[in-house]
């Protein structure tokens, strides 16, 4: 297990906008300095549900990955990469299909929410059922200790590590293994001499009868979690080592950036602000930005927790501004053209390091191009050893 590496991936979106800078890329630039990152193109991930639309994606990857490295994700520090290109998440994702239940992906919650959300689409495809196992495939390759992902994507990563263990019970061990077994074994409560003496009897002698019982009662128990009958049926034949490790959710602080209009930003609504807007424009969306509803003229009094725009000064001011704006606006003081003037410098202040940064990339595509493939062939390289191990513990070691 790699405690300190941390694998993280976007699906290929095209340009991407201040919501994802201030959510995910922000937070992907601090860790690169303290982790051994890895971040994905999750191209394969975008066909799960746009297998319909595969015009566009190419032209997206270059952009969402130009809009990353404009945002100081450094190739020096982390290692960046498209999924597709690395043969290995393919591979590994197959091999888990095969110990996988159906019940364990019909069960996470975006699935059955996405398939209502995007309801004139067909999603009743394998490969959408399957996305989370994909993801699961996407961190285990990689054997990476976390994974930086917001509250939904926690079941993703439960999942994850239910599979890891699943599949280490079947092809390994943890490494206190026993001691944990011991504990489960109590959880059988009544039933746990039983059992105990059934694994005795079909590890002595192999008696298919003992092991059949044995998981008789693993099935009938009320009392274990899944991570327990997993052990329990682990420990019941005896099995070797770790091989997946079981990776853990790094939640990052829901940094929810509002919009234009106060709203979560997010493409679906139309209230962005791209990372790369050009400053004409940004300035003309945040000038055109709703206020307090109760300010119709200059000299009616407003309150900034009713106004969209005081949600961005909370991002963008700092403290001796907020006061001049609380102040201002209460007292019809101020305009809300003066009001939302900090906020528009604030925006261009954040995105000029991100013109110069992406200026290279711009005049020089291959740049990018290089990029990737040197990421690609790093990520492999570990992807590969990985592949090693699974298909050994598999019996695929030929
Ligand atoms: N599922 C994520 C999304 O749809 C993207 C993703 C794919 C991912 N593989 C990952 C995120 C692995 C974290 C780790 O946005
Ligand atoms: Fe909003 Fe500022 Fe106008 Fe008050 S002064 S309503 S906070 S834009």
């Amino acid at each position: 297990m790699f405690a300190n590496r941390i694998l993280s991936g976007m699906r290929p979106t095209g340009s991407l906008h201040l919501g994802h800078y201030h959510g995910v890329i922000k937070n992907w630039v601090a860790l690169q300095n303290s982790h051994d990152c890895y971040f994905m193109v999750a191209d394969w991930h975008a066909l799960t549900t746009n297998y319909d639309a595969v015009g566009g994606i190419e032209a997206s990857i270059w952009d969402m990955v130009i809009d990353w490295l404009a945002s100081g994700v450094d190739p020096d520090k982390a290692t960046v990469f498209v999924q597709s290109k690395v043969p290995q998440h393919a591979e590994l994702h197959l091999a888990l299909s095969m110990v996988t239940p159906l019940s364990w992906l019909e069960r996470v919650p975006t699935y059955k929410d996405q398939i209502e959300k995007l309801s004139g689409k067909d999603l009743g495809t394998y490969g959408f059922l399957g996305y989370p196992l994909l993801q699961a495939a996407d961190i285990l390759v990689y054997k990476a200790g976390l994974v930086p992902v917001g509250e939904d994507q926690v079941p993703h990563i439960e999942l994850t590590r239910e599979i890891a263990r699943r599949f280490n019970n079947l092809f390994g061990r943890e490494p206190n293994f026993e001691e944990l077994a011991r504990v489960a074994l109590k959880k059988l409560g009544k039933a746990s001499k039983s059992f105990e003496q059934l694994r005795t009897a079909y590890l002595q002698d192999g008696q298919a009868e003992a092991l059949a019982g044995a998981r008789e009662i693993l099935l009938a128990s009320q009392n274990l979690g899944v991570a327990d009958r997993e052990r329990l049926a682990g420990w019941l034949e005896n099995k070797g080592k770790t091989i997946l490790p079981e990776s853990e959710a790094m939640l990052t602080e829901a940094a929810k950036m509002p919009g234009l209009d106060g709203q979560k930003m997010s493409k679906s609504y139309g209230n962005t602000i791209t990372m790369r807007e050009d400053p004409a424009t940004v300035t003309k969306k945040v000038r055109a930005m709703p206020t307090d509803p109760a300010r119709v003229r200059r000299t009616d009094p407003g309150d900034p927790a009713k106004c969209p725009v005081w949600q961005l000064h909370q991002v963008y001011s700092d403290d001796s501004t907020r006061a001049w704006v609380q102040a201002g606006c209460s007292s019809a003081g101020i305009g809300c053209l003066d009001c939302k003037q900090p906020v528009i410098d604030g925006v261009l202040r954040e995105q000029q390091p991100m013109f110069e940064r992406a200026e290279p990339y711009l005049t020089q595509p291959k740049l990018v191009r290089e990029i990737i493939a040197a990421g690609n062939a790093k990520a492999e390289q570990v992807a590969r050893t990985t592949m090693q191990e699974v298909r050994a513990a598999m019996g695929l070691g030929y």
